[in-house]
């Protein structure tokens, strides 16, 4: 597969002057460190999103191999008034990938929520893009919160008590393992209420050509995007990780129904950072993300396990991908 190894090194010695480009806090290394040492070498994901990176994630889903993005998208235009005809007026939207907001932004026509919150890690990112749907939306009151909700969580009393309604798109749900989406899903589901529920985006299990094709692709942008965390690393812990050294690795293991992300060692190395080093063999490599395939029986059953009962779910004509809504179990 061509890569992107040659272009790379450049923008990694390209004076950058990004804020986040500073370095890492303690925290930070400490969290790099452990997983570069451990026994199967991995870097958390959430690093693949720097500025460049965000970027690169959206150059992805303008591919024609990745069809998640668009695919979703096409499910919400054609259902969007079925879905909102399902759930009902005057809930209170609750906004798990909310970013700048624009999916949930296109629901508010026809899903007429009461009050909007947005949820991310970074509030003041929220504000911003908040400030502007305010003033598209008037009657709706917006909350923004910069809460971590993988962590586990209770919502604040400034969110309704009642009719909340969870929304979850872009298959992220599919980066956690299912034991963990289990644990995610049963701390939606005890913050839903009893009159709560849960509108969620799956990428479904499928033929595993399609599945390596969008995590392949023939331009190169995937790996691109993937190896940019080494360049991030670089910059958050001291690293010397040479680009070119490593390529993008990802397939379909279709036992576990998950796509793994790795980075692939090209030929024996080792890195230098603040206080550690670590030797790769040729052929080592480095686990960067998963990323489940659910069947919808299957993903309807984890949502039974955590307490919600599917009520609708709506996919596209090749069934890649599907969106489901689930009620709490009361
Ligand atoms: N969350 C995305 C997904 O699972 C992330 C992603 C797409 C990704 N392509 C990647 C992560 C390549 C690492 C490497 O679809």
């Amino acid at each position: 597969m061509p890569d992107a190894a040659g272009v790379l090194p450049q923008a990694q010695s390209a004076h950058e002057t990004l804020p986040e480009a500073a370095q890492g806090s303690a925290a930070v290394l400490a969290e790099i460190t452990t997983g570069l040492l451990a026994a199967r070498p991995y870097i958390s994901p959430k690093y693949l999103y720097d500025t460049l990176g965000s970027k690169l994630f959206e150059a992805i889903c303008e591919l024609d191999e990745y069809y998640p993005t668009r695919t979703e998208a096409a499910i919400f235009a054609r259902y969007g008034a079925d879905m909102a005809a399902c759930i009902g007026h005057g809930a209170s939207l609750i906004d798990l990938g909310a970013g700048n907001c624009a999916k949930a932004a296109q629901l508010f026509p026809l899903l007429r929520p009461q009050q909007y919150v947005p949820l991310d890690i970074s509030a003041e990112f929220l504000t911003q893009a908040v400030y502007g749907l305010q003033q598209r939306f008037p009657a709706i009151e917006m909350t923004p919160l910069g809460l971590d909700f993988s962590a586990g969580f209770s919502l604040p009393e400034s969110v309704s008590a009642s009719r909340r309604l969870f929304f979850y798109p872009g298959s992220s749900i599919g980066n956690f393992s299912p034991v963990q989406a289990l644990a995610l899903l049963r701390n939606l589901r005890a913050n839903a209420g009893e009159d709560g529920g849960l509108l969620i985006g799956i990428d479904l299990v499928k033929n595993s050509a399609v599945l390596d094709a969008a995590y392949n692709d023939a331009l190169g942008v995937t790996a691109a995007f993937n190896l940019n965390l080494l360049r991030h690393v670089n910059r958050l812990i001291g690293a010397d990780f040479d680009l070119a050294q490593w390529q993008h690795y990802a397939y379909f293991d279709a036992a576990a129904s998950r796509i793994e992300m790795h980075l692939e060692a090209r030929t024996a190395l080792s890195v230098q950072w603040q206080g550690g080093t670590q030797q790769f063999a040729r052929g080592d490599r480095l686990h960067t993300e998963d990323s489940y395939k659910y069947t919808p029986q299957a993903f309807q059953q984890l949502l039974q396990s955590a307490g919600f009962e599917t009520v609708q779910h709506w996919t596209d004509p090749d069934n890649w991908f599907a969106v489901l809504y689930a009620r709490a179990v009361p």
